[in-house]
Formats: C-alpha cells, structure tokens, sequence
C-alpha cells in the first residue's frame, strides 16, 4: 500500500485580484490534511476510488458524470496518462481529508495532490512538486472553472509562496513567525461561484475592478517586504487594508465582516476574509498575548471551527520555483 498527503492552505493577501494577474502570498495549513492510499484491487475490479467524506465509492471504468466526483476522476486518469499508462489497472484509491469543504482553504487540490502523489508512488515514480503542481491545475479548472493556480502551487510545494499568474513562483522568507487564527463562518462558498461573481462585476465596472485589483497588488508587494523584515505590525495593516479592498468588490458578508471585527476588537493586528469570500474562512494575525482572547472572542461571534496555525520563521532566502509553470 503506498501513502500520501497534502496540506491545506490559505490565502494571506490577494485573492481574486490574483486571478487577473496581480501577485497573491499564499501559505499551507498543515493542521488539515487529505490524505490517499493507493493497493492492489481484485483481479478484474478496475480502478475503484472510496471517497469517505463524500459517502462515495465510484469506478473509473463506469465514467460517470458527476460534478463531485468529476475532478477525482480525472485526477486519476491525468496522473496515469503522465506516467505514460492505461487505465486499465485493478486498484483502490481511499480519499480521506480533515480539510473543510467549499471554505477557502483548498480542500480540493488537497486531494487531488494527495492523490496525484499517492498513484505515482505506488507506479514507484516520485514526481516533483512542480509536475505535481501542473497536473492538480488541470483538475482545479473542474473545480473552478477559471482559476489562477495558487492553491495548486501552495499545496504542492508546502511552504508561502509569492505568485503571480504565468510567471514562476517564489518562496516567501518569513523574518519573524506568523501567529494566524483561521475562523470558519460555517458557510460554504463555492469558489467558482464568487470568481464568476467578480467576473460579471469587472464586466459591468472594468476600470473601478482594476483599480481595486491594482491596490490589491500594490498591497501584496508591501506584505511580502513587511513578512521579510518581521514588521508584524504593518503585515496587521495592510490585511485590514486588504479586507476593506474586498469589501468593496462585494465578496465579504456579514459574517466575515462581523467576525472580523470581533478579532481587531480583541486585540489581532490585522484581519481580513481569506480564499473567495462570501462565506468559508477570515484570518486573524495574533500576537502570543492575544492569541487566546482572540480565539475566544471568535468563538464567542459564532465561528464554527478554528485552526490555530503558525508560519514559521525561516533563514533561507527567498528562492524561484522555476519548475513550477502552472496556469
Ligand atoms: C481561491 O482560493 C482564491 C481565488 O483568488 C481564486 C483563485 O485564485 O483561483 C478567489
């Protein structure tokens, strides 16, 4: 039997703007997991996929067509046509994952890297991140219909990275660690639905959405500088600046907004909506002193999961990953 994971992830700053080219910070959340098992099946069975949160077992052999398990079978049938087979195999392939659906943090390309992953191994082949990368985006554009790429590239590289759309992504150095309390509104928010969204409104307002997605860029270029050089506070700013930016493209809600400011009254240096927004998850960056009255206070508003996570402080500088073509 062969064995793989693959984290989740959060957007720091830039979503949506991303999607038309504008940098985007990206960090994984290993507190959630997918993880996949891959062994031998009967003789004769084909290739059976057992997705246990979706209460689905499903042959590759009976091609159905099903918006859920679409993008998990063509997971398959794309890491097997890479690796130069057939998808005439008799395998099980167990999906299981910790990682909260249709909530920004990246379930889907969580599991189709775990996936990706698990199968080549189990054909013993170790693909790289940057392979792994490309082919999870060919499954994230089921899932989202025009995506830019990032969760792909996060997952699969499992540390922050700087991206921009077409261009190879860069490692982001973190100069002092990143407190981050993720808190679930508990409202599903398809990402596809609310890119489509922003679509139709830049449609109806180009000029004011670049503006917005071009303050939104300017806004990520100050981050990355602010992480480098360990100014928490000023990385707290410019999340407010970027939430409000957010607000005005019309993808926060009431929730996020409410549970947003409950986590500034209580002391977090910055918070804003993070992924597509409307619902699924904010993030709060907290010191070590208010941490707890900050989770405590999310709670309080309603927030119905939370992830205490940290971007850990590294020396390394920061580093291209010119394998990775995505998008
Ligand atoms: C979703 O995690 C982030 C968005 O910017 C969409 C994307 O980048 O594909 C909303």
């Amino acid at each position: 039997m062969t064995v793989a994971y693959a984290p989740g992830k959060i957007i720091l700053v830039g979503e949506h703007a991303v999607v038309y080219g504008r940098p985007a910070i990206a960090v994984p959340v290993t507190q959630v997991q997918a993880q996949v098992k891959v062994e031998k099946g009967e003789p004769g069975q084909g290739i059976v996929v057992v997705a246990k949160d979706l209460g689905r077992v499903f042959s590759l052999a009976r091609q159905e067509r099903d918006a859920t398990v679409g993008p998990l079978q063509a997971t398959v049938a794309n890491v097997l046509a890479y690796l130069g087979l057939t998808t005439d195999h008799d395998l099980t392939v167990f999906v299981e994952s910790s990682i909260p659906m249709a909530r920004g943090l990246g379930s889907g390309a969580a599991v189709s890297t775990a996936m990706t992953r698990a199968i080549a191994r189990h054909f013993s082949r170790e693909l790289t991140a940057g392979e792994i990368s490309q082919l999870v985006y060919e499954t994230e554009k089921l899932h989202h219909g025009t995506p830019s790429g990032i969760d792909n590239t996060v997952i699969a590289c499992e540390r922050p990275v700087h991206f921009v759309r077409g261009e190879s992504p860069e490692t982001v150095r973190v100069g002092r660690s990143l407190l981050l309390i993720i808190a679930d509104t508990g409202v599903e928010s398809p990402t596809r639905e609310v890119v489509g969204a922003v679509r139709r409104a830049r449609e109806e307002a180009r000029e004011r959405y670049d503006d917005l997605f071009d303050a939104v860029g300017d806004i990520v270029v100050e981050v990355r500088r602010a992480i480098e050089r360990g100014e928490l506070r000023h990385v707290g700013r410019l999340l407010d600046e970027n939430h409000r930016l957010l607000q005005e493209m019309g993808v926060s809600s009431s929730r996020l907004d409410d549970l947003v400011h409950a986590a500034k009254r209580h002391g977090a240096l910055g918070a804003k909506l993070s992924g597509a927004g409307r619902g699924g998850n904010m993030i709060a960056l907290v010191t070590s002193e208010t941490r707890e009255p900050v989770k405590r206070a999310l709670r309080a508003e309603g927030a119905q999961g939370l992830i205490d996570t940290a971007v850990e402080a590294s020396k390394d500088f920061a580093t291209s990953l010119e394998s990775f073509t995505a998008s």
